[in-house]
């Protein structure tokens, strides 16, 4: 198959072009390199993680990078017309709940506009499955453990989040109408290498290594069902040949950790104790999150990758990525 990703070069993107090039599919990557964290990072996913698949191998899988705008629908268009995608993996937004306080105007530009020029498309070149990333962060302040599909999200306390339960709305109408297939996926707090710089796993295991204070949030007392990279690629493949008519669906991992237990991995991996700042819970930001995860395990999907072992792995990736 053909599958066109959106933020290919993006975190979740590039290691979900991977698992799908080693398997034969090819793919078809649309970034635009923002600046939101160091575009360096984006652009060393593809030259060095994704190296040797721009040409088809013996495996058959490979792909093609085009630089753009989710929001300029001629380069979108062009795109669609020159590959022909079989499906698209809708990954590109704005990330980010706290910079989303700061520039809320921008995520409803990129991450419900860009969306909408993406369902019009898919739906004229007659896209077979359309999987998009929603967020853990719509079910807000919820007060229901765990977060189940059922539970009402209208109540978000982000922009970002808000721009994510709009794309999950935008979704249904295009299902409803004209029946393309549409899978949404809430991601819960990913994790693993490659990772995004302005994320908690990457900016704690920064600070221990220089040996500067880490900011922890609500004191500490927050919990997260932190999901490896690798899971969420994975599910996020399942999904896609699931061809489901219409979905949201959790992707989170199985366990709920503490964000305490988290920093004793990282200090462990990377050998230091931390130095720890005490901080009030930010603005927009939830105590926790932990996700039902029944609906995607009944197409066959399972995490696999917990945090002694997640966490191992990123920081391995970090002495050797920044040469620590
Ligand atoms: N990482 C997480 O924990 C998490 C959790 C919930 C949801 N998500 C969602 O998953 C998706 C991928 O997240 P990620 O962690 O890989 O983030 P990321 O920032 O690493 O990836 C997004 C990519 O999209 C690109 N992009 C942004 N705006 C664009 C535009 N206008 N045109 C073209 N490309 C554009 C960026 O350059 C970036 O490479 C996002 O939609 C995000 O909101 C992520």
């Amino acid at each position: 198959m053909k599958i066109l990703i959106t933020g290919g070069a993006g975190f979740i993107g590039s290691a979900t072009a991977k698992q799908l090039m080693d398997r034969g599919d090819k793919a078809v990557l649309i970034d635009n390199f923002n600046n939101y964290y160091d575009p360096r990072l984006k652009r060393d996913r593809i030259k060095i993680f994704l190296k040797g698949y721009e040409k088809p191998a013996r495996r058959g899988g490979s792909f093609k990078l085009y630089t753009g705008d989710i929001r300029d629908v001629k380069f979108l268009e062009k795109v669609f017309q020159k590959e022909r995608p079989d499906k698209v993996i809708h990954l590109a937004a704005m990330a980010g709940v706290r910079n989303s306080l700061e520039h809320p105007a921008l995520y409803a530009d990129i991450n419900i506009m860009g969306t909408v020029n993406l369902l019009e498309l898919s739906v004229k070149h007659k896209i077979k499955n359309f999987v998009y990333a929603s967020s853990s962060s719509v079910y807000g302040n919820n007060k229901k453990f765990p977060f189940s599909e059922k539970d009402n999200v209208d109540t978000p306390i982000s922009p970002y989040a808000a721009t994510k339960k709009a794309d999950e709305l935008l979704a249904h109408v295009y299902s409803h109408i004209y029946k393309l297939p549409t899978t949404g996926l809430r991601y819960f707090t990913v994790y693993g290498p490659w990772g995004r710089p302005d994320m908690a796993l990457f900016l704690f295991t920064e600070n221990i290594f220089s040996g500067k204070p880490i900011l922890v949030n609500n004191h500490g007392k927050m919990s997260r069902n932190f999901t490896y990279v690798y899971d969420i690629a994975s599910g996020t493949i399942t999904t896609l040949d699931a061809d489901l008519p219409y979905a949201v669906m959790n992707i989170g991992g199985d366990r709920e950790n503490t964000l305490m237990e988290f920093i004793g991995e990282i200090e462990k991996n990377v050998g230091k104790k931390a130095k720890m700042k005490m901080m009030p819970l930010p603005l927009g930001d939830v105590i926790s999150t932990v996700a039902d995860i029944k609906k995607l395990r009944k197409l066959g999907w399972k995490p696999t990758t917990h945090i002694d072992k997640g966490i191992k792995n990123f920081v391995e990736w970090y002495q050797e990525y920044y040469g620590v």
